[in-house]
């Protein structure tokens, strides 16, 4: 059976693939930023999932505001990469698992999370700079990637309960695949940011440390936000948090936490790194 042996969650901000592509990860502005994700990178090493469902928002490379799915999850065996506008050379394509995808959408619509299913689907950098900082940058990427879309662009978006609800369907539906496999869940976006708008370069680290912290120990806590009060402490991108709940709500209520790094400010944002481990395994 396939099994979930636990979650990593990381920011997914541009710049990380400038810097990774120019080679200034070690410089001063980045190095503490990129240092804070050398625990996890040990322990994907040490645990070798074979597989990862990336949730993460796209931001308009592969959706538009004309149609906004709310949860989309890809449905194919490639998943290509493109040029955003960064002046980035898109990264090689990441290979998916189309069966497994479809048995996850089936799982999740038994379950009434009815997702929308995408054959095809470009991934731009807020799943591939999580994978980047986690794995390396690679032409054949080590792991099989599977992205999971949430919505966190354009209102009505999902609250940070309905997403941890959709982790705990997502749990069920990986742990009924039949084929022996370990999964891996990334939560990417967040912390605190705000790119626009009066209150642009907005970070609260108080809060931020927060969410680290009790997203690990108390997600009911962060489950209690409604999305203004989140976009109120955290800012209008900061939103990109409630993503952190699906990876939560995947795993089990007992986690046992790997590590937590937090960087603030790098680019515009507030920036954490959480690894939390299912014990049951
Ligand atoms: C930044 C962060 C993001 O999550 C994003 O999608 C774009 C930019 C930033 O910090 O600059
Ligand atoms: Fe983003």
């Amino acid at each position: 059976m396939a099994k979930i042996i636990g979650g990593v969650t990381s920011s997914h901000i541009p710049a990380v693939g400038n810097a990774i592509a120019n080679g200034l990860t070690q410089e001063p502005y980045w190095k503490r930023f990129f240092d804070g994700y050398k625990p996890a990178q040990e322990w994907l090493q040490k645990h070798q999932p074979d597989l990862a469902i990336v949730v993460y928002n796209d931001h308009g490379l592969n959706f538009f505001l004309d149609k906004v799915p709310t949860f989309a999850l890809g449905c194919a065996d490639v998943y290509e990469n493109a040029d955003e506008g960064w002046a980035l050379k898109p990264v090689a394509p990441f290979t998916g698992d189309a069966q497994f995808s479809w048995h996850i959408a089936e799982k999740l619509m038994e379950q009434e999370f009815d997702i929308c299913t995408c054959q095809e689907m470009k991934v731009d950098h807020g799943f591939v700079n999580p994978i980047r900082a986690l794995w390396g940058t690679h032409e054949k990427w080590p792991i099989k990637a599977i992205p999971l879309a949430v919505n966190v662009v354009q209102h009505p978006v999902p609250t940070a309960r309905r997403c941890y609800k959709l982790g705990k369907a997502l749990r069920k539906a990986v742990e009924s695949y039949p084929e022996d496999m370990k999964v891996v869940i990334l939560g990417t976006g967040g912390l605190s940011h705000q790119l626009q708008g009066e209150r642009a370069g907005l970070i609260n680290v108080d809060f931020d440390l927060e969410c680290i912290d009790r997203i690990a120990s108390d997600p009911e806590w962060f489950a209690s936000f409604s999305n203004s009060e989140i976009m109120r402490l955290a800012g209008t991108e900061g939103i990109e948090t409630i993503m952190w709940m699906v990876m939560r709500g995947a795993l089990q209520d007992d986690v046992k936490i790997i590590h937590k790094h937090y960087h603030a400010p790098i680019s515009n944002t507030g920036a954490g790194v959480l690894v939390l481990e299912n014990t049951f395994i």
